[in-house]
């Protein structure tokens, strides 16, 4: 009906008629914390371009977790920075790691109150920066990186991980992956696919956050091009077909018709991740008395599950939960 039957600014007109009619909302159980867990240091090392953010010991990766998981945050996702690198990446799949290290303490002091994810990928343990072993010219072997991949995934589930999430982008990594930890007798174990991840610039102060910085070259052999929306069906699909128990999207704010196009086309939860990029460049601008930081924070997430994610994975996961939907 037409105005002035129709008034659309009536559900508008009170903070407690809007906060009942909203859409989407934010609920801390469908986020997701990412923490850099660092061989030989202690305590916590802030990371200069993500305020706020920091490399930890175990002991402090922990006491994060715990906070996370006691203002009802879902979920922690860990990436680990070794003490020694070399060109095969082995430390990927020490036991003794910095991500074993810590999925054991946490599963050992949280139980199963909150689910602990490990990124799978070699990239913060290569002296190059890439993500698996290179050939002659300097580009990622598949078939090598994803035999890593399986048993960093393996070294991870042994250690007590709930969920492990493929970032590397090989070709076959999740039917590997998948394979190889129903075979080690960890068929209960969730593989997350970064399924469509884009070559990012977005993903700058990652590198200093996990210290996979790239000796040369780039990761556009292997991620997928920003310009391409149908591609990314493809890589979807690839992955629910390889067994992938949920989807994820990545970077997320400027691929938000990706993430719709996930969320209509396969019926399995859709996952997306605000990256470094996407929170440093928010901080920055607050910083500078540019935006009110916390409100484009909540406006960006909002609008990530507004897309259609159901999972947010968010170096705000902390902030966002503590502070009320508005
Ligand atoms: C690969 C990985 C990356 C990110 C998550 N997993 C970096 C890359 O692909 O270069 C980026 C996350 C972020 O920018 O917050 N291990």
């Amino acid at each position: 009906m037409p105005f002035p039957e129709t008034r659309l600014r009536r559900l508008r007109r009170t903070p407690a008629l809007r906060r009942a009619f909203a859409e989407t909302r934010i609920d801390p159980a469908g986020l997701v914390l990412p923490i850099f867990v660092k061989d030989g240091v202690e305590g916590e090392v802030p990371i200069s371009s993500m305020p706020g953010v920091a490399q930890h010991d175990v002991d402090s990766a922990l006491a994060l977790a715990r906070r996370a998981a006691d203002v009802g945050v879902g979920g922690v996702i860990l990436f680990g920075i070794p003490a020694t690198k070399d060109a095969d990446g082995t430390g990927g799949w020490d036991p003794q790691g910095p991500v074993p290290r810590a999925a054991r303490a946490m599963k050992d002091a949280l139980g199963d109150d909150l689910v602990v994810w490990a990124d799978v990928c070699q990239c913060e343990y290569t002296d190059h920066g890439h993500c698996g072993p290179l050939d002659a010219r300097g580009q990622v072997v598949n078939d090598a990186a994803v035999e890593a991949y399986v048993r960093d995934a393996l070294t991870y589930a042994d250690a007590g991980i709930d969920v492990v999430a493929p970032s590397g982008m090989m070709d076959g990594q999740v039917a590997a992956i998948r394979a190889g930890l129903d075979a080690g007798g960890f068929g209960e174990v969730v593989v997350v696919a970064y399924a469509a991840k884009y070559a990012s610039a977005f993903y700058g102060p990652f590198r200093e956050a996990a210290e996979s910085t790239m000796v040369d070259g780039d990761r556009a052999g292997h991620q997928m091009d920003p310009a391409n929306r149908r591609e990314a069906l493809l890589e979807l699909a690839a992955d629910v077909d390889e067994g992938a128990d949920v989807l994820m999207v990545k970077p997320a704010l400027a691929y938000l018709d990706v993430i719709a196009d996930a969320r209509v086309s396969f019926d399995v939860p859709v996952a997306a991740y605000q990256v470094s990029g996407e929170y440093a460049m928010l901080h920055a601008a607050a910083e500078r008395g540019w935006l009110d930081g916390p409100r484009a924070m909540r406006e960006a997430v909002v609008s990530i599950r507004r897309a259609g994610a159901d999972l947010v994975l968010t170096y705000a996961a902390v902030e966002l939960a503590t502070t009320a939907d508005a």
